[in-house]
């Protein structure tokens, strides 16, 4: 079956009655201007055959590309299936997240587990937000390294809190993290820099986070030399002191 509209292979049907026609429309069909469709076509979400009324009404199904943005949704658990407190291993949270950690790192289809999104804010409150690595955790914190002259690494200095937050879409589970940062010691950063592969410390003294570079060719011709300089010889590489960790206090 086809579109009435772009005559492309329809996926996803439904009938349709667009300008006088009746028919198959393909449901993401960008050729069609949203006010063809008459809006009972409109009510039913891309993914699902659930109502999406609401919406419509407010106004809210749209985006650029014509994906449905505002029906997008998957069916949740349902309410007697939803995780309860008897269900905790745990009633200390550190407890609770290494059981959970522990799952998420076991499932082949979550590529990095240890994914987190860090938000910082400035002195001013300005937040922002970004993914970084868990590098290590314990009832003290988590950590996490990175480059201190960052935007984060600046605003963590200066405005010393944090929020992380892990999201495990396959195990609908999501953990939230927020309290007081500290400079991880310079023995424990060098420590931890020497232990990641020598392409990955050479990366890190390259990498001038949240600047603007001159271009991608200065970066691989510093790579380049740095490779030749430690690579080949053996020789330990110095971890930058603009570089190393941070943990964040639950
Ligand atoms: C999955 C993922 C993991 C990342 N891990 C780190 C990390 O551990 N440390 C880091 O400095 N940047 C990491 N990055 C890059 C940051 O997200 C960010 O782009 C970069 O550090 C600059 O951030 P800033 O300008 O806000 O300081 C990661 C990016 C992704 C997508």
């Amino acid at each position: 079956m086809s579109c009435v509209v772009c005559r492309c292979s329809v996926v996803s049907i439904r009938a349709a009655h667009v300008s006088g026609r009746v028919g198959s429309l393909h449901r993401t069909c960008t050729a069609v201007p949203l006010g063809d469709i008459p809006v009972r076509s409109r009510l039913y979400s891309s993914r699902d055959e659930t109502w999406d009324g609401d919406s419509v009404m407010s106004g809210i199904i749209s985006s650029p590309n014509g994906i449905d943005v505002a029906g997008m949704r998957k069916a949740y658990k349902a309410g007697h299936e939803a995780f309860t407190e008897d269900e905790l291993v745990s009633k200390e949270p550190i407890g609770q997240f290494a059981a959970w950690f522990k799952v998420a790192s076991e499932q082949d289809s979550i590529g990095e587990a240890n994914a987190m999104t860090l938000a910082t804010a400035s002195k001013e409150g300005r937040p922002s937000a970004r993914m970084v690595l868990l590098k290590g955790y314990d009832k003290e914190g988590f950590k996490f390294y990175t480059n201190y002259e960052s935007r984060k690494g600046k605003e963590l200095i200066d405005n010393p809190h944090a929020a992380l937050c892990f999201y495990w879409e396959i195990l609908s589970r999501s953990v939230r993290i927020e309290g007081p940062v500290e400079r991880l010691t310079e023995e424990e950063s060098t420590k931890y820099f020497h232990s990641r592969p020598p392409t990955s410390q050479i990366g890190a003294v390259v990498s001038h986070q949240s600047t603007v570079i001159e271009s991608r060719d200065v970066l691989t011709s510093k790579d380049n030399e740095l490779k030749e300089k430690y690579l080949s010889t053996g020789l330990a590489i110095p971890k930058p002191n603009y570089w190393g960790g941070f943990q964040g206090h639950p």
